[in-house]
């Protein structure tokens, strides 16, 4: 199963794609994740990354789609896949289709999470992240037992940077230029189906899951 999901910045892709991908036991590739992980590491990619995303704004599409076909390559995508942030222009859905055409797969479902905007802000400035093993949590809808520390790995919780108010409404806008007209690129591909967003986090697992159950 091949699953694209698009969505605003802090609509709950990442944390709808963990709960797929250990249901159905296909990957979750988050391009957002691996670009920070290049940051930590000070990488190439990640010194060119850096302030693109620090300051809300994409990285090149030439440095992703590279990123992409280097990750698409791994064992673990045999069985399929869940690109959850990419891809985010006309540029990177045209080279994603490429890399896919190269190798016989099709997309199956490209899953639209629906979200508004007020909803958004208040999910991101609330938002903290595991500086150890990325465990995702907010404080007001998913808090940890102690504000600084992950329940998990009990490393420190930290705010990501592209979270401040200023950067939060520059992503917005980003997303809304460059990133939504993908819904009418695959509209016209008939491959999407949208879910509200904005409902408890089991909610709208369940609405996936009921999308998603036929291609099991
Ligand atoms: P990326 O990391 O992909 O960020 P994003 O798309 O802006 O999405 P987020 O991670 O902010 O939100 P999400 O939808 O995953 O929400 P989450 O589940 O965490 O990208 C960051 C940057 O990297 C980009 O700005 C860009 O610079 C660069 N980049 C990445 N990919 C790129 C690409 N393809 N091309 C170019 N540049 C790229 O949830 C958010 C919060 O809400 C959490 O606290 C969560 O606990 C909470 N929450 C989730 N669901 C619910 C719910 N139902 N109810 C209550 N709270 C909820």
């Amino acid at each position: 199963m091949n699953i694209i999901f698009i969505g605003s910045p802090g609509a709950g892709k990442g944390t709808q794609a963990k709960r797929i991908s250990g249901k159905y036991k296909i990957p979750h590739i988050s391009t957002g994740d691996i670009l920070r992980e290049n940051i930590i590491n000070d990488t190439e990619l990640g010194r060119v990354a850096k302030s693109y995303m620090h300051n809300g704004l994409l990285v090149p599409d030439s440095n992703i789609l590279i990123m992409i076909k280097e990750r698409l390559k791994g064992k673990d995508c045999n069985n399929g896949f869940i690109l959850d942030g990419f891809p985010r222009t006309n540029p990177q859905a045209d080279g994603l289709e490429l890399i896919l055409k190269s190798e016989n797969i099709h997309i199956n479902q490209v899953v639209v999470l629906q979200t508004n905007d007020d909803i958004i802000v208040e999910r991101l400035s609330s938002r903290r992240s595991c500086t150890h093993c990325g465990k995702i949590y907010n404080l007001l809808f998913n808090p940890p037992n102690n504000s600084d520390l992950c329940d998990v790995c009990h490393s420190k919780l930290i705010q990501r940077r592209d979270d401040l108010p200023e950067t939060i409404q520059k992503r917005l806008a980003v997303y809304k230029k460059q990133t939504e007209p993908l819904v009418q690129y695959y509209q016209d591909k008939n491959l999407t189906k949208f879910v509200d967003g904005s409902g408890t986090v089991s909610q709208i697992t369940n609405s996936i899951f009921q999308i998603l159950d036929q291609y099991d």
